[in-house]
């Protein structure tokens, strides 16, 4: 076990009418706040009122940043910076997805960025950076962005999709009730976001973690489990307060305890995708993982080992061969995406050949990938997208 040094500072209100602290949770940082959403759908479920309704009602001044976008823009951070500025705002509350929660956060710290330029904040190596505090309600259980410090942010004039770290949220707002109207198309987008989060960590070299390993089949049972239940019943409570408290871990850090970084390989190489052809994150996911899963056996079987652990641990798949175990572990996966009403293929997208070693490049800039669970080159990682089409 590798040793760790880990906190997390965001206080978690999870459960059915944590919004009633709203009002408190705000008053500590002051009364002037920047209200950041995407594009409508909190005013469609009727949250938007509500939100309204708590902050007139305590006294606050608020000043809005709407229409984030998925795969949130360097020109909403840079919008949201200069309504920051102009009007001396205290505190930002995020209400939505991941995307608007990471576009909030770029927009704490650009508060504060130095450089005139914030796409330089945004493509330069930093840690937690001096910000805004943050405040969030999350509405689609995904990311985690709602319990990490991290944030994704797009230019779509250089074709870049770029992951940092900016600041955690003060506070985040987990009310599973807000998921209700998440279409089936983003819930099991999300839930294949949440499990690929386990994946990075749990296809690593590190075999003696045990916490982190039970930790990850736990959190990946929980989604194989609920995500049939919320398509079928959107308004399953247990189902979409299951897959929100697995949302926030997976993407913590906390199931990668004690193990062996492995670059995340497929989020490095969605992010190519979501850079290129703005498709959403969790879909680029489920369509890369078995294919990347297969490669990486066929490349080094002497990882077959993890696969046979996740066949039976995760899928209670039995069976004496080691490789036929392996397989079927990832034959699983496959048809669950496919079950879910996933695209699988990337010709459905739309995507053909045409960058896929520019993707790969970047993906896989200064050897980024060569200390993942099998390393990948750039050729592997061609191969690897051409394998989805
Ligand atoms: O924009 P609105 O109108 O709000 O609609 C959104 C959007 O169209 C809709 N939606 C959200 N909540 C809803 C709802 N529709 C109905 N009812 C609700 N309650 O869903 C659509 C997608 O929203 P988005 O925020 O884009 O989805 P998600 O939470 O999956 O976020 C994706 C972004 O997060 C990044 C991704 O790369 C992508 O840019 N990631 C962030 C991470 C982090 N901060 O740690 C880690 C992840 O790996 C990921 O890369
Ligand atoms: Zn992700």
């Amino acid at each position: 076990m590798k040793n760790y040094v880990h906190a997390i500072p965001t206080k978690l209100y999870f459960g059915k009418g944590q919004i009633s602290r709203l009002g408190e949770i705000l008053d500590q940082f002051g009364k002037r706040v920047l209200l950041t959403y995407g594009g409508g759908s909190i005013k469609k479920i009727g949250l938007y009122d509500e939100v309204i309704g708590i902050l007139n009602k305590g006294g606050f001044t608020v000043t809005e940043l709407s229409g984030i976008e998925p795969n949130p823009r360097i020109e909403s951070v840079e919008e949201g910076v200069r309504l920051c500025k102009e009007n001396n705002i205290d505190v930002i509350l995020a209400v939505g997805g991941g995307s608007t929660i990471d576009c909030s956060k770029a927009i704490a710290a650009g508060v504060f960025y130095e450089g005139g330029d914030l796409w330089q904040m945004v493509d330069s190596n930093h840690g937690a950076l001096k910000a805004l505090p943050l405040v969030d309600i999350l509405t689609l259980s995904a990311t985690g962005s709602e319990y990490d410090g991290g944030a994704v942010i797009t230019n779509l004039k250089t074709n870049e999709k770029l992951g940092n770290m900016y600041t955690y949220p003060a506070a985040s707002i987990c009310d599973p009730t807000y998921t209700f109207t998440v279409s089936k198309y983003q819930t099991a987008a999300g839930t294949a976001d949440i499990m690929s989060h386990i994946f990075e960590g749990y296809f690593s070299a590190t075999e003696d973690s045990d916490l982190s390993d039970h930790i990850a089949e736990g959190v990946l049972k929980t989604a194989i489990k609920y995500l049939p239940v919320a398509l079928a019943e959107p308004d399953n409570y247990t189902a979409r307060a299951n897959l929100m408290a697995v949302s926030s871990v997976a993407c913590s850090g906390i199931p990668e305890y004690g193990k062996q970084g492995t670059g995340w390989p497929c989020h490095a190489m969605e992010h190519e995708l979501s850079a290129f052809y703005d498709i959403t994150h969790g879909v680029g996911l489920a369509i890369l993982t078995p294919r990347w899963m297969r490669f990486i056996l066929k490349k080094d079987p002497s990882c077959a080992w993890r696969f046979v652990r996740f066949a039976q641990n995760v899928w209670g798949i039995e069976g004496e061969d080691g490789l036929a175990l392996a397989n079927a572990g990832i034959d699983r996966l496959e048809s669950f995406f496919k079950e879910s009403g996933i695209p699988m293929t990337l010709t459905e997208l739309g995507i053909g050949e045409e960058h896929f070693e520019e993707m790969a490049a970047h993906a896989n800039f200064g050897g980024y990938l060569k200390n993942a669970f099998v390393p990948l080159t750039n050729e592997d990682i061609v191969e690897i997208y051409k394998a989805c089409l």
